[in-house]
């Protein structure tokens, strides 16, 4: 029989701390009615300076693993997609597969910006389905507070930190990862970019006076890629599964701008309840947004069988990625 991965267990961690429209009316020129109507986020979860994405991570992981029945024995690798690693080096993935406890499994970052958790569904799949993989858990898991610039007003209202979990079997039942369609284009990186702080322009104390290591962004641009990208990406993963975009029963999409997520929507289709929000509570938490999403829809009882659920995700790159989900 082939090979099958299914998710078996998610989980989710925001900090407490939330940061309101109101309270950025008082750092930039901005007003809680440009922000809502432009974006649809009200509040965002923001971190203090004790915590870190991988204190995120390990909760989000743990709730994962519980809800999958996983002791740490059972874990076989752990896979973190993040732009906000604790470090350069060592790896978060690294840092939390110790503090779970799982011995000394692989573990490993990579970064995908925004698509980063689908990009990690994706090779959770591929290692599964190769054999070299029983049970691994994949993580998205973000602190952009700590890289946003508090003077931009045209980047600082959208972004807030979290996490999100799942652990990703051989053995069902769960959420069977169906067919998918993903990509990349860097002739357009530049439109979303931290400067400096890398090997091209190593941190300095004018890099830092210059904001270079904080989030850059064209906002418009980006935009439209966004929207373009995400809704092709469904589309074509939709028909590599063979299933009409009529019966999709829930998008789950990269919570970036409420208007990308409605045009997405749009073009699948969908109406407003098939569609799950959660952009007005979190902002864009990048990685971590589809798992923070995906764990709240399960507790909340949207993913009960039979489902076809379908993911979708743009970011820096620029890269871009949708997945069939099948419950
Ligand atoms: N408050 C009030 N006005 C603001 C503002 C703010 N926070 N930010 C920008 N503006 C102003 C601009 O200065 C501009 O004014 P002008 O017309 O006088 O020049 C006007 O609002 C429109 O700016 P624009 O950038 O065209 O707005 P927009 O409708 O494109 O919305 C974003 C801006 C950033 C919300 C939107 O482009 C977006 O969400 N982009 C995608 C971001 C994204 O997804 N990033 C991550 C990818 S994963």
């Amino acid at each position: 029989m082939n090979r099958e991965a299914y998710i078996v267990g998610t989980g989710h961690c925001v900090p407490e701390k939330i940061l309101t429209n109101a309270d950025l009316e008082k750092m930039v020129d901005t007003t809680d009615q440009w922000i809502v109507e432009r974006t649809g986020i009200r509040t965002r979860h923001i971190t203090d300076d004790r915590t870190a994405t991988s204190d995120l991570a390990l909760e989000a992981s743990r709730q994962a693993m519980e809800s999958a029945g996983w002791k740490p024995s059972d874990v076989q690798a752990v896979i973190v997609g993040t732009v906000t690693p604790d470090h350069a080096f060592p790896s978060t993935a690294c840092l939390v597969a110790t503090r779970l406890g799982l011995g000394r499994v692989p573990a490993w970052d990579f970064e995908a910006g925004c698509t980063g958790f689908v990009y990690g569904l994706i090779q959770a799949k591929a290692f599964i389905l190769s054999g070299l993989f029983d049970r691994i858990i994949v993580i998205g898991a973000e602190c952009l507070t700590k890289i946003t610039n508090w003077d931009d007003r045209t980047s600082c209202i959208l972004f807030g930190d979290g996490a999100g979990a799942v652990a990703v079997s051989s053995q069902g039942p769960g959420g069977r990862l169906g067919s998918f369609h993903w990509g990349s284009d860097g002739n357009i990186s530049d439109l979303l970019i931290q400067p400096a702080g890398g090997s091209r322009e190593p941190a300095t104390c004018e890099t830092v006076k210059a904001h270079k290591h904080t989030i850059w962004m064209n906002g418009s641009e980006t935009f439209k890629h966004a929207v373009r990208a995400m809704r092709d990406s469904c589309l074509l993963a939709l028909e590599n599964e063979g299933i009409p975009k009529s019966e999709v029963d829930l998008l789950i999409s990269h919570q970036a701008n409420w208007r990308i997520i409605d045009a997405t929507a749009r073009a699948l289709g969908l109406s407003p309840e098939q569609v799950y929000v959660n952009i007005d509570r979190y902002g864009n938490t990048s990685a971590a947004s589809i798992p923070i999403a995906l764990d709240e829809a399960m507790r909340a009882g949207l993913l009960a069988s039979p489902k076809n659920v379908v993911l979708a995700a743009f970011g820096a790159g620029m890269t871009w990625g949708g997945i069939v989900i099948r419950w």
